[in-house]
């Protein structure tokens, strides 16, 4: 097999999304339900030592040259700050960068940015303290805030922001939270609600679809594709507001799948490769590591779970079956 971790579709994964928990101290309802989740058990989560093994080997061996971690919420995990440290020394250096609810950022962007964290997207589906709480169970949305600014100042750019639009909750906020990111120079995605929240409530008539998000925009600003070569496999389409420079970001993973040019696999917080978010199999790494496998045996399990990967999600098949894990165990 060839050192690289590709498919039987040519493609190659080049991007590791690591979990560090799945734990999370918001409660999206296109996520989890309010009361929360049966956490993983702490003995089933890989340590940071783990962690770091794992990301060394997809760095060093498996011609991975990007690492995000995302969650559940990271911020939450303590030794986060020591995990950055250590990927950003490895050789080559990746690309480092976080996906986060931004909750703890005011605190911590600065020593993450000290530590070798590159940029962060950040999620924010309103500007409206009362729907955030309809949204996200939790009154934070000044925390978010706090935290974007502090992403911003610590100098994590480009900052991007996701928003997840839900019909009659905050879809007549779109151009309002352009508007926002735009003033602040945030780079604005908003994204298609996917069937991965852990209640199994997603219904495909309810999601607002990325033709429907481009016709909201539209009705305020001028919207033009950008240069598709800027996108390269990044699943947001670009386009640019009035003429440029701002431009926003639509993520149409359901109606417009970029699975075709997917250069993603994924490291959930037990410990187990997922070769796609709607992956209905995973390979077991951390059972490996600590019956004590070499990292050429890591290496090899990694390269044929890659392998296996398929041709796209498939939501659109009748056969679909939503992946048993929820977004926030799986990693965003
Ligand atoms: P950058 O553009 O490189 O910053 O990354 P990103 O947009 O992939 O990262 P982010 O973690 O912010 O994810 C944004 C949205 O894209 C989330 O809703 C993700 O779940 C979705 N997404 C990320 N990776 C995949 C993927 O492999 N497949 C699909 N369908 N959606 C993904
Ligand atoms: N569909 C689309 N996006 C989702 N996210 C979380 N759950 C879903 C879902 N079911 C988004 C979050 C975050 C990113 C990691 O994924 O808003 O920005
Ligand atoms: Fe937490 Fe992210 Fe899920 Fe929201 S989408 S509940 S921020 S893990």
């Amino acid at each position: 097999m060839t050192p690289v971790l590709v498919d039987t579709y040519g493609r190659v994964a080049t991007d590791l999304r690591v979990s560090l928990t799945d734990r999370c101290n918001l409660r999206c309802t296109y996520c989890m339900p309010p009361e929360g989740l049966d956490w993983l058990p702490k003995p089933e989560l890989l340590t940071d030592e783990e962690i770091v093994r794992l990301v060394t080997l997809a760095v060093e061996r498996l011609g991975v040259t990007e690492v995000r971690f995302t969650g559940g919420e990271p911020l939450l995990r303590r030794g986060l700050p020591g995990i950055v440290e250590r990927t950003a020394a490895l050789t080559p250096r990746p690309q480092i960068s976080l996906t986060t609810n931004g909750i703890g950022l005011d605190r911590l962007a600065a020593p993450l940015a000290a530590a070798g964290l590159d940029r962060v997207n950040v999620s924010l589906d309103t500007l409206d303290p009362e729907t955030f709480v309809r949204l996200a169970h939790r009154d934070r949305l000044s925390d978010v805030l706090k935290g974007l600014e502090a992403a911003d100042a610590a100098g994590l750019r480009p900052v991007k922001v996701n928003a997840v639009l839900m019909r009659g909750v905050n879809e007549h906020e779109a151009a309002g939270l352009l508007e926002f990111c735009a003033a602040r120079g945030y780079e604005l995605r908003f994204i298609e609600q996917m069937p991965l929240d852990a209640q199994h409530g997603w219904k495909r008539d309810d999601m607002v679809t990325a033709d429907e998000i481009l016709a909201l925009l539209g009705a305020a600003h001028e919207l033009t594709p950008d240069d598709p070569k800027a996108r390269g496999s990044a699943p947001a389409e670009l386009f640019l507001v009035d003429g440029g420079p701002v431009r926003v970001g639509v993520i149409g993973s359901v109606t417009r799948p970029f699975c075709g040019a997917c250069d993603r696999v994924r490291l959930t917080a037990d410990g187990q490769i997922r070769n796609c978010l709607f992956a209905t199999e995973e390979s077991d790494l951390r059972g490996a590591m600590r019956a004590g496998a070499s990292d050429d045996e890591l290496a090899e399990r990694w390269r044929r779970a890659v392998h296996r990967k398929k041709p796209g999600h498939g939501i659109d098949d009748p056969s679909f079956l939503q992946p048993a894990r929820p977004m926030s165990a799986i990693g965003g």
